[in-house]
């Protein structure tokens, strides 16, 4: 069968020829559908983040799948049936064997070192014809929602975020009114329609391009106010637009989370998403620990998410509107063309939001 990876030492996805994977005891076979490309890819392409799996040349690409199950084990004490369309969370445990967080179902909470991630760190991907997943992590979604499947994940990722800032927020009354997303990809993009639908007045989006682009008008058709990063740094936001009470940041730039602290209204908070590489630079340590205490402020990083979210996340993309999927996903590209895919590896020229591979249709 066709897989994408990425070999070790190169910095390009190549399509190669593997094994149709035989599931394992308790494991499903998947037929591929689609599989959703995203920054974090490109991180894992330029080796700054993830790694490959233990003595392996390569890793299988994609975390972000939809499929549909093409075998299930004799045994298994599952719901699901051979052909209900699936998405496959991405943690799995480490060869040392499942822990706790695995046994509580909340492996989105285990530290690196206990959790392995498909198509991210030390376990293949998606990115193939077929997979295999224990049934367990696999969440059953509508077969009218199948093509966008891929969407599922990083919905998923936001709905964790935002139940855990919240959850900082939960020892009083708090009654947030605006938001500001720190970044216009997807992950961005995603979280705004999602804040917009959980009643915010005022929703701010911060990304750096000029006009004309396909992401300025997203944010524009969700009701959103465009702010440019290179004329308003997000610690001015609050002299040009508001304090705002909840921030969103998905850039991976390393000085929005200290920047956010002075852009929150006081007892606001903000989730860091972002994946930055090592970057030193100066900050006012003292005044961000004053302003962090003295107006009850949080920043709350988060990573993953599970099973629960997963679930909650095919109720929130059937909830999206339509216009907002078709306008997100720019490009969906047969696996013979996957190059399409990766614009940002090979030089696309067209600006795209989000991309996916067609591996088979339902
Ligand atoms: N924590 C988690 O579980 C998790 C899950 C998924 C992704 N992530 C991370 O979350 C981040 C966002 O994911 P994504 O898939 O949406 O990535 P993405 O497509 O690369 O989007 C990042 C966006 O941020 C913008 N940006 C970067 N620096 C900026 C700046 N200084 N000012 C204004 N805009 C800036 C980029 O603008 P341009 O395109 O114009 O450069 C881009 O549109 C990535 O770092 C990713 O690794 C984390």
């Amino acid at each position: 069968m066709d897989a994408i990876v990425i070999r070790r030492g190169e910095t390009a996805p190549e399509i190669v020829g593997k094994p149709r994977p035989d599931p394992g005891p308790g494991e499903a076979l998947v037929r591929t559908l689609r599989v959703g490309v995203d920054g974090t890819d490109y991180e894992v392409i330029r080796g700054s983040h993830g790694g490959y799996p233990a003595g392996e040349d390569h890793l299988v690409l994609g975390h972000e799948a939809v499929g549909v199950v093409a075998e299930l084990p004799a045994d298994a004490e599952t719901d699901l049936e051979v052909g209900d369309v699936v998405v496959p969370t991405v943690r799995r445990p480490p060869a040392a064997g499942a822990n706790g967080y695995f046994e509580r179902g909340e492996a989105d909470m285990a530290p690196p070192e206990r959790t392995v991630e498909r198509g991210i760190d030390g376990a293949h991907g998606f990115m193939a014809e077929y997979f295999t997943s224990p049934v367990e992590y696999l969440v059953s979604i509508p077969d009218d929602l199948a093509e966008w499947g891929f969407l599922v994940e990083p919905i998923s990722i936001s709905g964790k975020a935002i139940e855990h800032a919240a959850a900082s927020r939960s020892a009083f009354e708090w009654t947030p009114e605006s938001a500001l997303v720190l970044g216009n990809g997807c992950l961005g993009l995603l979280t705004l329609a999602m804040l917009g639908r959980r009643g915010y007045d005022r929703t701010y989006c911060l990304g750096r391009r000029d006009r004309p682009d396909p992401t300025i008008d997203v944010i524009e058709h969700l009701g959103a106010t465009y702010v440019d990063s290179r004329a308003t740094p997000v610690d001015e936001i609050p002299e040009v637009y508001e304090s705002v009470d909840f921030i969103y940041e998905a850039t991976g730039y390393a000085r929005h989370p200290f920047e956010a602290v002075e852009a929150l209204a006081p007892n606001g908070v903000a989730a860091l998403l972002g994946l930055p590489d090592s970057w030193a630079f100066e900050v006012d340590g003292g005044r961000l620990h004053e302003e962090l205490v003295m107006h009850n402020k949080a920043l709350v990083g988060s990573v993953n998410s599970n099973r629960r979210h997963f679930a909650a996340a095919v109720e929130t993309l059937a909830d999206l509107p339509s216009w907002l999927r078709e306008d997100l996903v720019t490009g969906v590209y047969g696996r013979e063309d996957y190059r399409r895919a990766f614009p940002d590896t090979f030089d696309g020229d067209e600006r795209t939001i989000k991309t996916a591979v067609e591996f088979s249709t339902i």
